[in-house]
């Protein structure tokens, strides 16, 4: 297989056109996306050679402890963009438009965008099929690249009746496909599918040109993308079928914290080493001032 996608470290920037060039029928590698929503997790991200970061309106359960994603603002977005966006990556940010942010008047829904890309995304990430094409169409004449996100769109959950799989139904199915010529008829340049059956994502993936990126949607689509909490393992108070966790980092950390409260309480936190003492010579000044240095 080739791609013309960096995959060294210390990368050239990858932009929106190279993604837009990774189709996998076309020789491409699958593309690989990964959320992170400070700078700590996108130089994570970075570090493992990752072709987007999306700032994730995942942000609102995974970080800010929601219980869905229709409680974020473009303010909190903005806030977590800037942030990852200042760990410099290489990797192309896509900030996720909230909420509200494009259900509004097209005036409002690009000056959100531009919100986004003034705190340091390069494109925006939003959800639905056809009925929003015209939001998107004002969007990329903003010259702002655009990813669509179909399927199961977390912010349609009250419409959905929850976080449900789907294209289930044939009709159904065929109704994501006309979305996504929609949305690349529209100017998006790659699609999130979300929760659909491995084989309408690959009907999907089929009719459009554009690469589409996958959770929870099998193996044929043109990548992948995971919440960096669910991969590690951070958040593990559920597993989704379709998470694969790699690192069970938040038992390495709670074992690490209990190691430090066992330590503290204990008195062998700090050692001497872990201190800042004085010179000999200061020390014996503050014990004329009738101070009693320790040791
Ligand atoms: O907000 C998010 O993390 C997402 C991914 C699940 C695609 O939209």
């Amino acid at each position: 297989m080739s791609s013309s996608r960096p995959t060294e470290l210390a990368r050239r920037p990858i932009s929106v056109p190279t993604i837009a060039a990774s189709k996998v029928r076309d020789g491409a590698e699958p593309l690989v996306m990964v959320t992170a929503y400070d700078a700590p997790s996108a130089r994570v991200a970075e570090a493992a050679g990752v072709d987007m970061i999306l700032v994730g309106d995942s942000l609102a359960m995974v970080v800010l402890g929601y219980e869905d994603t229709l409680q974020v603002t473009v303010a909190d977005m903005a806030h977590h963009v800037g942030a990852v966006s200042r760990a410099r990556p290489a990797a192309l940010v896509v900030g996720d438009m909230p909420w509200m942010s494009y259900h509004v008047s097209i005036a409002d829904t690009v000056t959100n965008a531009a919100t986004l890309i003034r705190a340091g995304a390069q494109c925006v990430k939003l959800e639905g099929g056809s009925k929003r094409v015209e939001m998107i169409e004002a969007i990329v004449d903003a010259e702002i690249p655009v990813m669509g996100h179909i399927g199961l769109t977390p912010q349609s959950m009250h419409a959905m009746g929850g976080f449900k799989v789907q294209g289930r139904e044939s009709h159904a199915a065929l109704q994501l496909v006309n979305d996504a010529k929609a949305l690349q008829h529209a100017g998006c340049f790659a699609l999130v599918i979300e929760g659909v059956p491995d084989e309408v994502a690959a009907m999907i993936t089929d009719a459009v040109d554009i690469p589409t990126i996958g959770i929870g949607a099998g193996s044929r689509c043109d990548g992948q993308v995971l919440v960096m909490h669910d991969l590690l393992g951070i958040e593990d108070r559920m597993l989704p079928k379709f998470v694969r966790r790699y690192a069970d980092v938040k038992s390495v950390s709670v074992e690490a914290v209990t190691a430090f409260a066992t330590d503290v309480r204990s008195g062998s936190f700090p050692s001497l080493d872990e201190s800042y003492h004085l010179s000999a010579d200061q020390s014996e000044a503050l014990a004329l001032y009738g101070s009693t240095p320790p040791g």
